[in-house]
């Protein structure tokens, strides 16, 4: 079966940060849905993706705007269920006859109570069990006027007009976002929505899997694949799922630029040579690698020195095994919307990311991204089912350029040892206090000062080095970890007492934003 023959939901983009969420909201009720921006969705669009639902996204625009995004009309006589969210029930109003109004006075922001009328609705299976509902309200215009057919069955103080269905079209309406965690009974929402749809929630990662490999094989065919393996966990998973699919006819290439953590090389390579039985290539380039970046401090240099010669040694080694007709790469389906979105217009770099874009060009390979569909939870659970184990599934992210970002100002061997080794007994640490999994990301930076000390009977002159350990959704905003005063002493001592090089540490409490996760 292919992701064409399951049920599929449709959610139609109207602009909102939080659409993203309504598809993971779905996926985790087993249902396939894909976003479309409203601009993209056409008649034909319609016909062809054949939705058994439709949800309207919220958005920031006004339906008295010029030009306001609007959905094509004939979604109305598909005869699908449609939940229409914030911007989306105001769309479904202006669109159906009722009316719209802007929001002087009227404009919610923020956490609001949601309370019911006396009529039942299916959809809200499970809601007001006390009387009121937490909800997350976000709009400036309001509805004023509900269309022809419709109820209300749910108000709050400044939205009369909460929650509104017409029943018999199994059309739905909601002023409040269901799908962010402020709305805690929003996922009951989505689940009798797609209960009422009709949906099986046969989207599951075993058939997913069997269906990725038959899509790999048709689209290959007896061609040569190569994949960057980066020993992440979106590269490796790629990586197995293809080889699986395709055997012998992969072949990874393993970049050791010489900025891994401590034996991390030897651990991914071992992996998947042993238990993969998996071609790999490992190719040690880290004397071209620290060589080309001898001397270099500034952030963005470090970054393009390594993501390009990243790419001229990928390159290098797959010409050396003959070429290949695929590239393999581990996008996944947050960064297909994101090249897509038709709000995303061009953003400023904050830091240069790494990849190896450019190269299909360059080397005239087409692309093959077995997990463009999925979220990083749903890489995670395939990755699962295809046996890799949950220590190497669960691994914190780790960014291309290494620990070349963690070692403000010039990179030296030395510098690096030093931090390979501060690193390790960190991470034991919080392995020990079982706190690995609580944590988005955590690691050492070593930084470019030294400080005076005293051990012993002696003075030290060494480098202070920061604790850095965030909890996150995406990456996108964090937190600092708040470890415990005890946890935070005994891993200072053990890293004083165990890495010869450092003598004072230090723990980053900065959130993201104003900073960010890596210190450069
Ligand atoms: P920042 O430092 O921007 O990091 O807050 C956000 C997340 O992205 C990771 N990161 C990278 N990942 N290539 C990657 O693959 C990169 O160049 C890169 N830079 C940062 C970072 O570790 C964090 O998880």
């Amino acid at each position: 079966m292919s992701t064409s023959e399951h049920d599929r939901l449709l959610i139609i983009d109207f602009g909102s940060q939080v659409t993203q969420l309504i598809a993971r909201r779905l996926r985790e009720l087993s249902v396939y849905c894909e976003i479309h921006p409203f601009n993209m969705v056409t008649d034909a669009f319609l016909r062809d993706f054949a939705p058994k639902a439709v949800i309207f996204s919220g958005g920031p625009s006004s339906v008295f705007a010029e030009g306001a995004p609007m959905p094509p009309k004939s979604v109305f006589d598909l005869g699908v269920p449609i939940l229409g969210i914030c911007y989306g029930q105001q769309v479904m109003m202006h669109c159906l006859g009722g009316k719209v109004e802007r929001g002087h006075g009227t404009a919610e922001f923020g956490r609001a109570y949601v309370t019911p009328e006396a009529r039942r609705l299916a959809l809200l299976e499970g809601w007001f069990a006390a009387d009121r509902e937490q909800v997350w309200m976000s709009h400036g215009d309001h509805v004023s006027e509900i269309a022809p057919g419709f109820d209300v069955y749910g108000t709050s103080p400044n939205a009369p007009f909460a929650i509104t269905a017409d029943i018999d079209r199994n059309f739905y309406a909601v002023q409040f976002h269901p799908e962010v965690h402020h709305t805690p009974n929003g996922a009951k929402l989505y689940e009798n929505f797609v209960r009422l749809a009709g949906f099986k929630g046969d989207w599951t990662m075993g058939a997913y899997r069997e269906e990725a490999i038959q899509r790999i094989r048709d689209q290959v065919g007896d061609g040569k694949v190569i994949c960057a393996l980066s020993g992440g966990v979106d590269s490796s998973v790629a990586a197995v799922l293809i080889h699986e699919a395709i055997g012998e006819q992969l072949t990874c290439v393993y970049v050791d630029h010489g900025l891994m953590r401590k034996d991390e090389s030897e651990q991914v390579v071992g992996m998947f040579r042993e238990h993969y039985n998996l071609p790999l290539i490992h190719a040690d380039e880290s004397d071209l690698f620290l060589g080309k970046l001898e001397g270099v401090s500034d952030p963005e240099t470090k970054r393009k020195i390594i993501g390009g010669l990243f790419i001229d040694v990928f390159e290098r080694h797959a010409k050396e095994m003959g070429g290949a007709d695929f590239l393999a790469q581990g996008t996944l389906y947050p960064d297909v919307i994101e090249s897509v979105s038709f709000s995303g217009g061009p953003s400023v770099t904050i830091k240069s990311h790494h990849n190896v874009g450019g190269l299909p060009e360059r080397m005239n390979m087409q692309l093959v991204e077995p997990l463009r569909e999925l979220f990083k939870d749903e890489v995670r659970a395939l990755g699962r089912e295809l046996g890799l184990p949950p220590s190497f599934i669960g691994r914190h992210p780790f960014p291309g350029p290494g620990l070349a970002i963690r070692c403000p100002g010039e990179i030296t061997r030395e510098k690096l040892d030093i931090l390979r080794e501060a690193d390790a007994v960190y991470i034991d640490q919080i392995r020990k206090h079982g706190l690995y999994d609580d944590i988005w990301q955590a690691f050492v930076a070593i930084l470019p000062v030294r400080t005076v000390g005293v051990m012993g009977d002696y003075r030290t002159y060494d480098y202070a080095c920061a604790l850095r350990a965030v909890t996150s959704v995406d990456g996108m905003t964090a937190d600092y970890f708040p470890f415990s005063h005890e946890f935070l002493g005994e891993t200072a001592t053990r890293i004083i007492n165990e890495v010869p090089g450092i003598n004072r540490v230090t723990y980053d409490i900065t959130s993201k934003p104003p900073g960010t996760i890596e210190w450069e």
